[in-house]
């Protein structure tokens, strides 16, 4: 019974966030795919219900997790949440603990809240044959984002005059130190949630190599946000899931002008700077492309493009009647850090 409580709670406080927070612009459209792909029908094998899904920065992993929740209420699954001094994360930015889950929630089926990755705890937590997924976005787009959304809070970007990115980047070691505990915003940030060391300097290939390899080795797959529609087809054939369980909904990010556009100057002076999260995107990005084409281009154009909006009025109060929204809304917005785990 707690254990479902709580769950209602996060999944509350998750698809209120999204709801209210990401603004005004909010499209519930529905989206469901028409997955046409008849070589690929799931058959007899059963759904993967044990996941370990990594939430990343500003890579629209908020949308995966609220997917997550849904599918996990819908198959009544446990999911792991963070004991309450962690916050909605497992204390993030502390490497990842079993001692930061909840006990109300063990064993758990789904894990899917904010951490930094420690593959040894995560493994002592989930069951063996769990299926590891994550996501990654392109590295300038996710870089600028960051910048946006932290520049109030991240030291090294608020020693920047008048929130310029240029002027950071053009000499990010005047604003950048590495040993403030928010310092993760400002280098590398994907591979730090990943466990890995944001301050490798771009001459070490070879660290950016073998931490590639180590999370490949890791994650059955790595979504990509840009190719998020083709990413959730792989993911619905590798976990042998139905249609209903990939309907997510679209949300509308940061409206377009509000995002810087970025020369190819600034892009690359980003890539540099987060050289270990230009290596890792590139690399899983090319793998994407390598599976989607092993399932067949063809077939994912089909399943990608025959999309049909289903209008759709969220009742957010209807998930927990007895539960005050606002006022969880207004606890989730006392701290402005917070409210950005549950944002893209
Ligand atoms: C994982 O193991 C459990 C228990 O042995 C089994 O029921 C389940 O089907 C397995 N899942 C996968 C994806 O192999
Ligand atoms: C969900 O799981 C709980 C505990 O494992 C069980 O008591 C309950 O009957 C299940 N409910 C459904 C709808 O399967
Ligand atoms: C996972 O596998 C290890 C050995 O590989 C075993 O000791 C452990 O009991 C297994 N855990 C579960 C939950 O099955
Ligand atoms: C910051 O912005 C102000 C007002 O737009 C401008 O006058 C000033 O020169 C800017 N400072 C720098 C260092 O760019
Ligand atoms: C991802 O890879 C594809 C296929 O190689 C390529 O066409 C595309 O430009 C890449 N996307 C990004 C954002 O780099
Ligand atoms: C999908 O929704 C958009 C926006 O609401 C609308 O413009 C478009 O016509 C819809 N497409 C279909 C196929 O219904
Ligand atoms: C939520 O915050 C708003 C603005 O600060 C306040 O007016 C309102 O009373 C709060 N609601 C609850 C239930 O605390």
């Amino acid at each position: 019974m707690w254990q479902k409580k709580i769950f209602l709670f996060f999944v509350i406080i998750s698809t209120v966030s999204l709801l209210l927070h990401q603004g005004r612009h909010l499209n519930w459209n529905m989206k469901s795919f028409h997955f046409g792909c008849s070589a690929v029908t799931r058959g007899l094998r059963e759904k993967v219900t044990t996941v370990v899904f990594l939430k990343t920065h500003k890579t629209a992993s908020s949308t995966m997790q609220n997917l997550l929740f849904r599918f996990a209420e819908r198959h009544n699954l446990t999911v792991a949440l963070p004991v309450t001094i962690c916050g909605h994360q497992f204390c993030y930015p502390r490497t990842f603990s079993t001692h930061f889950v909840h006990p109300h929630t063990l064993p758990p089926q789904i894990l899917t809240n904010h951490m930094r990755f420690n593959k040894v705890e995560v493994r002592r937590l989930m069951p063996n044959n769990s299926t590891y997924i994550t996501i990654m976005r392109e590295p300038s787009s996710m870089f600028e984002s960051l910048f946006v959304y932290y520049t109030q809070y991240c030291q090294s970007f608020k020693r920047v005059t008048n929130a310029s990115l240029e002027a950071f980047l053009n000499n990010p070691w005047h604003y950048y130190k590495a040993e403030e505990v928010d310092s993760m915003y400002a280098r590398n940030t994907l591979t730090f949630d990943l466990g890995g060391d944001k301050d490798r300097p771009a001459t070490d290939v070879a660290y950016a190599k073998s931490f590639t390899a180590q999370v490949e080795k890791t994650f059955l797959l790595v979504m990509i946000s840009e190719y998020f529609d083709e990413s959730l087809i792989l993911l619905r054939h590798l976990l042998n899931w139905d249609l209903e369980d990939v309907v997510y909904f679209k949300l509308n990010m940061r409206t377009e002008n509000s995002k810087q556009s970025l020369n190819p100057q600034l892009s690359s002076k980003i890539r540099a700077w987060n050289s270990v999260d230009a290596y890792l995107f590139d690399h899983f990005n090319a793998s994407l492309w390598r599976q989607l084409t092993t399932l067949g281009l063809d077939c994912v154009a089909k399943e990608n493009f025959n999309t049909q909006n289903l209008s759709y009025v969220p009742s957010p109060c209807a998930i927990g009647d007895r539960i005050n929204i606002e006022r969880i809304y207004n606890s989730s917005m006392s701290d402005p850090l917070e409210t950005n785990r549950f944002t893209v």
